[in-house]
């Protein structure tokens, strides 16, 4: 189906020549044109531009836009959509007042959620995490990167990076996925974490590349989980299959896991809940996004990530969901622009900047996804009828999308 968007209000993040990324001072320019029109072929962006240049076009589907803002859809570069069950005790206990970490030291968190997984059988996993897909889709996430992580033996890592790829192509959404293998230490493993590694690199690694499961590597490299000296192995190791990292950093406590990620030419460093200005110094002059991730911060009352530190240091941002049962149970990217805006002090057009360019190359998409340019993907966010592209962080608790469209076709 052809479509044809005319009396935009304003069409948001036009890039016409082509961008990968912005950084510092340029995040806070977001190019726009008022009065907009534009032309999708197929599931691509034809053309665009003002109204008073509009071309005759005949045999198009058309969408009257009057009102209404049109953006690229969101770019939701870290996410663990693909789980069992969910940790609602564990956020009760938490209101009675155990911390996140005491709750995983008594059996808790990542390993309480491995063992659900495990339960699962393959069909009933896909059916509870498609359900968050289609509602992420319709929140206007347009590309997703989805982890493994909470399986933790090679069948169950395998299960979760198959439902994910099979997502994707049910779904017709881009879709990339990370094996996330060392993300807790299994309690068949306990007192042997280099043993739990010997399988993630020499059995799961090999099954999981030679299958073609994943695209990206990916560690929690953390106090209490994974070193860095673990995470410089993990890193080697899917490195040697062609899987680039994309690590879980610097949540609670700075270990040095940005500096390894950077030297392994991580496409991504993400949560930096804390970091100091070694860590910024070591992202310097790097390839690597740095990604923060505010629901997180908000839903286990932990610090947000100094965004407004890092973009004032010329560095680039991405932000996104990190969907997962434990930390994150929420994958609105609407709520964590506004999030961003409102904790983090970035001005709305770095966080669109950040959730949609930037999160586009924090998956390696930004050549199809993450911006209005001829050629890109035609997946779009209509807005409802809203003043202006501020209103959208503003009014934090509203919808305020009126519709989707995804590879062309209206959702
Ligand atoms: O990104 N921090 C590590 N992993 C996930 C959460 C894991 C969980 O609690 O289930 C995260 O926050
Ligand atoms: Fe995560």
């Amino acid at each position: 189906m052809h479509l044809l968007l005319t009396n935009i209000k304003e069409l948001l993040q036009v890039r016409k020549d082509p961008i990968n990324k912005v950084s510092g001072a340029d995040m806070k320019v977001l190019p726009t044109i008022k009065n907009a029109w534009l032309l999708i072929k197929n599931d691509v962006i034809k053309d665009f531009g003002n109204m008073t240049e509009m071309p005759t076009f005949d045999g198009f589907k058309h969408i009257d836009c009057k009102g209404k803002i049109v953006l690229p859809s969101w770019c939701d570069s870290h996410t663990h959509i693909v789980y069992a069950g969910n940790r609602e005790q564990e956020f009760v206990d938490r209101i009675n007042g155990l911390s996140y970490q005491e709750i995983a030291e008594k059996g808790g968190g990542i390993v309480n959620s491995a063992k659900k997984l495990q339960e699962t059988n393959e069909e009933d996993l896909y059916t509870q995490s498609e359900k968050r897909l289609l509602e992420v889709i319709s929140q206007g996430t347009g590309a997703i990167e989805i982890k493994s992580g909470y399986g933790l033996t090679t069948e169950a890592e395998i299960k979760m990076l198959k439902v994910a790829k099979k997502l994707g192509k049910k779904h017709n959404i881009a879709v990339k996925t990370t094996f996330l293998g060392a993300h807790a230490i299994p309690p068949e493993f306990k007192n042997d974490k280099d043993g739990y590694l010997d399988v993630v690199c020499n059995e799961m690694l090999p099954k999981i590349s030679e299958e073609n499961l994943a695209d990206y590597i990916d560690i929690f490299c953390e106090t209490g989980y994974f070193s860095v000296a673990d995470t410089n192995r993990v890193l080697e190791a899917g490195k040697k299959h062609g899987l680039q990292p994309k690590i879980h950093v610097n949540q609670f406590n700075i270990i040095g896991g940005v500096q390894a990620g950077v030297n392994h030419n991580a496409l991504s460093v993400d949560h930096l809940e804390v970091l100091n200005d070694n860590d910024i110094l070591a992202l310097k002059g790097s390839s690597t996004m740095p990604v923060a991730l505010p629901s997180c911060s908000y839903f286990l009352s932990i610090p947000y990530t100094p965004g407004r530190k890092i973009i004032d240091a010329g560095l680039p941002l991405a932000l996104a969901t990190d969907y997962n049962p434990g930390s994150t149970p929420s994958g609105n990217m609407n709520f964590v622009v506004a999030t961003a805006c409102i904790k983090m002090r970035l001005t709305p057009e770095e966080a669109i900047n950040a959730a949609t360019i930037n999160g586009a190359y924090a998956m390696g998409l930004s050549d199809t996804h993450g911006s209005i340019t001829i050629g890109k993907k035609a997946n779009l966010i209509i807005t409802k009828k809203i003043p202006s592209y501020g209103y959208l962080p503003y009014a934090f608790g509203s919808n305020c999308i009126e519709e989707v469209i995804l590879n062309g076709k209206l959702m």
